[in-house]
């Protein structure tokens, strides 16, 4: 299951080169990059940078906070935390050449100090008990079937007071998911919770729930502009298709009817 999901992700091993190639393409001098610049590739989630920092805000950050963050992907959430707060992030993602593409851009933008990428599983983290000062996952549970052994995961290597944040994709009221979507082809690797199952496996984790926001109305608004720019230019605002494949512009487009038909939602969860 774990390989399905990482192959899922690895249409492209060589992600940084293709990335780099884009940037050159679209007149960047890679010498000269900024984290503004790698926005149409690293925050792979919904609602982009934005929701990014919106979980910062929430986790009580600081120039001496240790940050985890659970599927880090191309590590734009983990250089953005980085950026805003100057707190070191360490990332753990499934996905080889993810963690290789979030360290090479990194080290473009000058945060290789203060981010870092591992290859490992969410579900069993290679951290000892209580290391982090917080700890967030986007957009990934959605890719596992085990989340109760994920969330215990979680508070293990989170300091007693620290606070876990969790931004992702849920099961809606509206049907079933329309695949493919960004997360999966089919639903053999997908495993969207419903509201009411997110918040017992929370609180069965040992979490209190500080608060509960859903964010679906703005993430039918963040696809809908996806597709219109789509349509009108021929090109998409995002270059995930590098990763995802031709299979994109179907999921984008599902992704506009799930969201708008409620078969999926987005929640942040803070919890402490
Ligand atoms: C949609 S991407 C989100 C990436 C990142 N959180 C972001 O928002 O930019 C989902 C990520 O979850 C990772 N993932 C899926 N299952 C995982 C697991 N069991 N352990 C760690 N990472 C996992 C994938 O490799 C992928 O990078």
């Amino acid at each position: 299951m774990a390989d399905n999901v990482a192959s899922h992700y690895s249409e492209n091993i060589k992600l940084a080169d293709a990335i780099a190639d884009k940037l050159r393409s679209a007149g960047k001098d890679l010498n000269k990059l900024t984290t503004a610049d790698l926005i149409a590739v690293d925050e792979f989630h919904i609602r982009g940078r934005k929701a990014t920092l919106e979980l910062g805000e929430k986790m009580n950050l600081n120039a001496h906070s240790h940050v985890l963050d659970i599927g880090s992907g191309l590590g734009g959430p983990a250089r953005t935390l980085a950026e805003a707060y100057g707190c070191r992030v360490t990332g753990i993602d499934l996905t080889q050449a993810f963690c290789d593409a979030a360290t090479a851009m990194s080290n473009w933008v000058g945060l290789g100090s203060h981010v870092s990428f591992k290859q490992g599983d969410a579900t069993n983290l290679p951290f000892e008990n209580q290391t982090f000062d917080a700890a967030m996952t986007m957009h990934v549970a959605m890719n596992i079937a085990a989340k109760d052994k994920m969330y215990l995961e979680a508070r293990r290597v989170l300091k007693p007071s620290g606070v876990f944040a969790v931004y992702d994709v849920l099961q809606g009221e509206g049907g079933e998911v329309l695949y493919p979507v960004p997360w999966a082809r089919d639903p053999s690797i997908s495993h969207v919770a419903t509201p009411d199952e997110m918040k017992s496996l929370l609180t069965n984790a040992g979490f209190k729930l500080l608060d509960v926001q859903d964010s679906t109305e703005e993430s039918q608004g963040f696809f809908e502009k996806m597709t219109a720019q789509m349509t009108k230019t021929g090109r998409s605002p995002v270059i995930w298709h590098l990763f995802l494949g031709d299979d994109f512009p179907a999921m984008a487009r599902n992704q506009v009817r799930n969201v708008t038909e409620r078969r999926i939602r987005t929640v942040t969860y803070i919890c402490g």
